[in-house]
């Protein structure tokens, strides 16, 4: 269907534990809406992912939220996750009643349809036969129409459990079997309960996606309505209401978040919105003029798309001073981040009218924030939301992409009206070039790092493998090297390439790229940039390694 939001495949790793009470209060905006209960599954987000795709809306909620927060946020159905800890402890999670009174649909994962089982009279017994991995998994079915009507009779299913349903409860019937599971699926139709000990959310799940579709659509009769569409007009309206007649000022990066909150809130205020892009002289080659390019400039064939007001800071001499004489990493941060903040500062000082600052927050930065507080989940972006800012200036947030995942983000970015080329652009750090140059900063090896940054970007546009990695960047080493260029000898610097492959960048594989494509890179920097004499490739992961090299 057109504008529905396709995410790509997402391989099944850890993500994070979302601790409870960690994201709340739930957003009320959008019609049918799904509950994910959060039970500290490793698979939560995908979980919620997973609906989404199917052009649901749903959130995530930890599984002790309030009775008044479910009964505000009303779901059409509930999901309950899995989980890590065990029914038959005392003191584990428990399904909260107020869940079942809701009266919908609700389906159990793994934990979720142990805790069901458990709470509605059946038996959960601590398994000698846990189960990782694929399971084959024979299907009885629950009647035509049933949740699991039009499946085959033999299943690929992806297990994941210690504990298992020895028992179903009373009204329940057995739905699936596995070898180390016979009870793998439940349901009471009658009520329309559900619970299945594998994993639907997983891609090594056969028809699992098929599975929540069912779920959410035919079981629970939610609409297919959470398009790009609709996620800009509900986004808009809320825009319109949220800031009335006021002024929004927003720190545009030129990366895909803050490019899209920008969009959108130009799309619902146009000239109230004013963009500050301060050019910090850290950027990559042609980086400022992309930007301009895009929103600043009136002959621009995105200008219609995005009206608004753009001011450019040139700052790169400020930023340098700042940076000068200092080589440790996280001191380079911290300089970097102050004077950006005097910087915008200053800037939305000249706009005394302005009550509202933009920001690009996209769902997981909600998420992560949320579950940092409890210390369980490993902070990457320090710089990105510019914390302090909306305090020190007294200024309320805007944040129109708060309830969306990245995918979701650039399916609104490319809905807009945004470039391709911008909405699929690689993360770039905050502090930008400053951490790829090694060490202290000076202009010189800014400059050096550009230009070679520049021939690796230009040899993998060339080949489309700037699509097929997640990050790809060049990095300064501050190190000489002895190369023999022609028939003369050359001590100069080293530039180390990097490329990686990852979906929540937490973890990373370094990318395989062609050695062909290698050997292109390397030459022409060699060839082009008489301040390098040796090119490298990293080959570490993350862990060990970071991906940025500070
Ligand atoms: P690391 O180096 O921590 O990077 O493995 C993970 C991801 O985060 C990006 N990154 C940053 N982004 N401000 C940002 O907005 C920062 O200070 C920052 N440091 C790292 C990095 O490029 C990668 O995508």
């Amino acid at each position: 269907m057109r504008g529905r939001l396709r995410l790509p495949h997402v391989p099944q790793r850890a993500n994070h534990r979302l601790a409870p009470h960690a994201v709340a209060p739930l957003s009320v905006r959008h019609p049918d809406r799904v509950l994910v209960v959060d039970f500290g599954s490793q698979y939560t987000q995908l979980i919620a992912r997973r609906v989404r795709e199917q052009g649901v809306y749903c959130e995530i909620a930890p599984f002790d939220l309030d009775a008044a927060t479910l009964t505000a946020f009303a779901p059409k159905a509930i999901i309950l996750s899995g989980g890590p800890e065990t029914v038959t402890g005392d003191a584990t999670p428990r399904i909260a009643d107020a869940l079942f009174a809701a009266n919908v649909p609700v389906l159990g994962i793994c934990y979720g349809m142990q805790a069901m089982a458990a709470q509605f009279g059946g038996q959960v017994t601590g398994s000698s036969h846990s189960e990782f991995g694929h399971a084959k998994m024979v299907v009885h079915g629950d009647g035509d129409g049933g949740l699991f009507a039009r499946l085959p009779p033999s299943l690929n299913v992806w297990m994941s459990h210690g504990d298992r349903v020895t028992e179903v409860p009373p009204g329940f019937a057995v739905a699936a079997s596995s070898a180390n599971a016979p009870i793998a699926a439940m349901v009471d139709a009658e009520r329309r309960l559900y619970g299945v000990q594998f994993h639907p959310e997983v891609t090594h799940t056969e028809r699992g996606t098929e599975l929540l579709r069912r779920f959410v659509c035919d079981v629970a009769g939610c609409a297919r309505d959470w398009t790009a569409a609709s996620i800009i007009d509900h986004a808009v309206a809320h825009v319109r209401e949220q800031v009335g007649d006021g002024h929004v000022i927003l720190g545009l990066s030129g990366g895909v978040d803050s490019s899209v909150a920008a969009a959108l809130i130009g799309r619902a205020i146009g000239h109230r919105l004013t963009c500050v892009f301060v050019d910090n002289g850290l950027l990559r080659k042609h980086e400022a003029a992309d930007v301009r390019a895009v929103f600043g400039d009136p002959a621009s064939p995105h200008a219609n798309v995005l009206p608004v007001n753009l001011e450019v800071v040139d700052a790169a001499d400020r930023f340098l001073r700042a940076l000068r004489g200092i080589a440790d990493p996280e001191e380079k941060r911290k300089a970097v981040g102050r004077v950006f903040i005097d910087v915008f500062e200053e800037q939305a000082r000249q706009h005394p009218n302005v009550g509202w600052l933009g920001q690009g927050t996209i769902y997981p930065d909600v998420i992560e924030s949320a579950a940092s507080k409890f210390g369980k989940a490993h902070v990457i972006k320090s710089h990105h939301n510019v914390g302090g800012l909306p305090e020190r200036m007294r200024l309320r947030l805007v944040e129109p992409l708060r309830d969306l995942f990245k995918d979701e983000v650039r399916a609104v970015g490319l809905a807009l009206g945004l470039p391709e080329e911008l909405v699929h652009r690689h993360p770039f750090p905050g502090p930008g070039l400053a951490v790829r140059v090694l060490g202290e900063v000076r202009a010189e090896y800014l400059h050096t790092l550009r230009e070679a940054d520049a021939i690796l970007r230009d040899e993998l546009f060339k080949t489309g493998y700037y699509y097929r990695v997640s990050q790809a960047f060049a990095v300064f080493l501050p190190v000489k090297s002895v190369g023999v260029v022609g028939d003369s000898r050359r001590y100069a610097h080293v530039i180390a390439l990097r490329a990686v492959d990852t979906t929540d960048y937490m973890t990373a594989r370094w990318a395989e790229l062609p050695h062909d494509l290698l050997a292109a890179v390397s030459n022409r920097i060699i060839n082009e940039l008489p301040e390098v004499s040796r090119v490298v490739y990293d080959v570490t992961g993350k862990p060990p390694g970071t991906i940025e090299w500070e």
